[in-house]
């Protein structure tokens, strides 16, 4: 018995691990274990020697058990401490700045220009980028022969095969919205409709996509003088600037007259765009009253109202607030860009805030 606990006690005090360990236990105190064989073997013995035999092998019996878990737990202190020892933390050193999105400047310029017509009483309509080209086109005054159809460089969707009828397309421009509009909730009006435009032609102040809105005012008494004052008031909003100036270009669209095209003062010196000074002027909008024709295809009396109308390049716009010199940078999706021209996305822009904080 002396010999058994010699050799268990010293197997115990060597196990490295916890199988080690479970395996001393099955060999020693299992079932059919050592302990458990010699305590068969108490049936052969005289009562004499069973009464010495019979405490002695629960007596070692116990010892071991007891080791084997004084073992198990100085194992698991180990194990503790080898974790302690390699999972550690230096909460000295400084934090690392939190990923964190930015608003990118066209949906920080359309927060703005909303902002800025909603004090001058306009709401915000919209509709969708895949256009019938009735909406597009010819509710706007431009029948199927018309050079304005080519000029835009429309993408048009494709129809199945057999399908006669006119294909969609990626509205060139936000003026459908205006036929949407007044189908919508006829006269008075007065909303801005900002989104998505497409057109082939991709250089550094064009791209596919672009962003425009588009302003519409509806009413029985609206004039030019109106349309230009709207156009001020925006502008000088928009730039933060008591003062910029603006070219009112006389023009032609289908679905105005008269037109006005209209660019802001600016220079490009060394690829710095800067607005309100220089030579250089930009063109930011196209407007004028609404066509007669187009207001009969809103389904709105053109004998009783009229009205004026503009489209605005939303993304000229934040390129010459926040002097973006390439406007293909925009769509690049790169994070360093975003980076350093976003915007915090907790600020919303509000004309009693400050718009571009
Ligand atoms: N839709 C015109 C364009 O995309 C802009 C415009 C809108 C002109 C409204 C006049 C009135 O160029």
């Amino acid at each position: 018995m002396d010999d058994l606990k010699a050799k268990y006690l010293g197997q115990i005090a060597d196990a490295g691990d916890e199988n080690a360990l479970e395996a001393i236990r099955v060999a020693a105190v299992g079932k059919k274990g050592e302990v458990a064989l010699k305590m068969r073997e108490l049936g052969k013995m005289t009562p004499e020697e069973r009464q010495v035999a019979g405490p002695a092998l629960n007596a070692l019996k116990d010892e071991i058990n007891s080791a084997l878990a004084a073992k198990k737990a100085a194992l698991a202190d180990a194990a503790l401490d080898e974790r302690l020892r390699t999972e550690w933390l230096d909460v000295t050193l400084p934090t690392r700045a939190r990923r964190q999105g930015s608003i990118h400047p066209v949906s920080q310029a359309t927060e703005e220009l909303t902002a800025i017509f909603a004090e001058l009483g306009f709401s915000v309509a919209e509709g969708p980028r895949i256009e019938t080209d009735w909406h597009n086109f010819d509710a706007l005054n431009i029948p199927g022969h018309h050079p304005a159809r080519a000029e835009m460089d429309t993408f048009y969707m494709h129809r199945a095969e057999g399908d006669n009828r006119p294909p969609h397309v990626l509205r060139t421009h936000t003026s459908p919205v205006q036929i949407r509009s007044m189908e919508l909730q006829g006269a008075p009006i007065r909303v801005i409709c900002p989104g998505g435009v497409y057109r082939a032609d991709y250089d550094q102040t064009h791209t596919p996509m672009f962003h425009q809105v588009e302003g519409l005012a509806i009413d029985k008494d609206i004039s030019m003088a109106n349309l230009k004052w709207v156009l001020e008031e925006f502008v000088k909003a928009f730039f933060e600037v008591d003062d910029v100036e603006l070219r009112f270009r006389a023009s032609h669209f289908p679905f105005t007259e008269p037109s006005a095209e209209v660019d802001i003062r600016c220079s490009w010196d060394n690829g710095q765009l800067k607005i309100g000074e220089g030579d250089d002027w930009m063109e930011i909008l196209g407007s004028g009253m609404v066509h007669p024709k187009v207001i009969a295809a809103g389904g709105i009396d053109p004998e009783v109202y009229q009205g004026f109308a503009f489209g605005i390049g939303i993304d000229r716009l934040a390129m010459l607030k926040y002097g973006i010199p390439d406007l293909r940078a925009f769509f690049d999706s790169d994070l360093r860009w975003l980076r350093h021209y976003g915007f915090a996305a907790l600020d919303m822009p509000n004309l009693h805030g400050g718009l571009s904080r």
